[in-house]
């Protein structure tokens, strides 16, 4: 049931092209030049008139909710708010009926993102999900939602839910802005066919594995991590962090790279390897000179660039490439080389990969 993988993890890994593809489909209509998502489209108003969108979730499902929250201000203009469902709950938060809240669960069944749902249905906010597990307790307490369509994900540690909540996420995106009129016809179907090739490119991606496994092999008996990532990307570096530590159990930590000289730099020696995200699109230059920072402190560096890059490759002691897309769908590629590398170095010390000690893989208890 594996198909022919070692492991749930390696197998989902590699599904994601299909994913991505099935969470699109039918959705993404790029002859017609349309976006059509049924959830959307019956609660129009409701989005239109929202003074902010609020997005709650836990772990992986929240960092996608912070990759959105790049992309909904970026494209529709809206303001966003990504809360952790835990401390959204406990908060006393402020919550209207002119609030659109949107819920990210791969499993639709966790007790947090649960409570917070039911939290601002009763202040009136109008409650949309995202989730992959369909008729979850999620799927079914909210007023509408789009599911991800991901197939089921049986690694404890999340990898195509993620990616495929971020491209519903991004179709949203797409759609509202469209509708808002803050993104221009011709931009909005450059979008369609960028985001329609990514599956061909998380398919590139993957294909770096054995790459990938060598950078693990060198670098699997350490004790600590970073990882540095820069607008759409940062929220990457949390999810590379967290992918890291949950199966390998090596310390990680995920950072905005320009927050690197706030504190975290003084960890910096020749010990330490950092994983940047340095791709073309999006603060480039700004992540290099963070990247020389790290440099002449010795700290040891493996960039995620852009196929064909040259200054970064010059400084850093790896790179592994992914293809070029637009800044905005970059999370799709560059979160691919991150879960292989966090999947081989768990490998390699030979912790249990689909299923993590302590974890469970959908927490219904808070
Ligand atoms: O099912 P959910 O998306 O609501 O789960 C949220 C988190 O528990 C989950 O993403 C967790 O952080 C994963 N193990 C991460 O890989």
């Amino acid at each position: 049931e594996k198909g022919g993988f070692d492991h749930f993890m390696l197998k989902e890994i590699h599904e994601q092209p299909k994913a991505i593809t099935d969470t699109y489909r039918g959705r993404l209509l790029r002859q017609e030049a349309i976006i059509k998502m049924a959830g959307i489209e019956d609660n129009m108003k409701k989005f239109l008139n929202a003074d902010r969108i609020i997005i709650v979730a836990c772990g992986t499902s929240w960092h996608a909710g912070l990759v959105a929250e790049y992309i909904f201000e970026d494209l529709a203009r809206v303001p966003v708010e990504v809360e952790y469902a835990s401390e959204f709950r406990y908060r006393n938060p402020i919550i209207t009926e002119k609030d659109v809240l949107i819920a990210i669960s791969q499993s639709g069944e966790t007790a947090d993102t649960l409570a917070a749902i039911k939290l601002a249905k009763s202040k009136g906010a109008f409650v949309f999900g995202v989730c992959n597990v369909v008729g979850s307790s999620i799927a079914r307490e909210t007023h509408a939602g789009a599911y991800t369509h991901a197939g089921p994900e049986i690694g404890v540690a999340s990898t195509k839910a993620f990616t495929t909540q971020i491209t519903v996420l991004t179709l949203i995106a797409l759609r509202l802005a469209r509708a808002k009129g803050t993104i221009s016809s011709s931009d909005f179907r450059h979008h369609l066919l960028e985001l329609e090739m990514i599956p061909k490119k998380v398919e590139e991606s993957l294909k770096s594995d054995a790459h990938i496994q060598k950078i693990a092999e060198i670098y699997k008996d350490v004790s600590n991590f970073l990882y540095l990532g820069r607008g759409y990307n940062f929220p990457v570096a949390l999810e590379g962090a967290l992918k890291l530590k949950e199966i390998s159990y090596i310390h990680a930590e995920g950072y905005p790279a320009a927050e690197m000289k706030h504190g975290p730099i003084a960890l910096i020696d020749e010990n330490m390897p950092i994983v940047v995200i340095a791709t073309k699109k999006g603060h480039y230059e700004k992540v290099v000179s963070n990247i020389q920072e790290i440099k002449s402190r010795k700290g040891k560096i493996i960039g995620i660039v852009t196929e064909g890059d040259v200054q970064v490759k010059e400084l850093a002691d790896h790179v592994i490439e992914v293809p070029e897309t637009l800044e905005s769908l970059s999370p799709l590629l560059t979160t691919i080389p991150l879960q292989l590398l966090s999947y081989h170095i768990a490998v390699m010390l030979g912790k249990n990969v689909d299923q993590p000690r302590n974890l469970a893989k959908s927490v219904t208890v808070e």
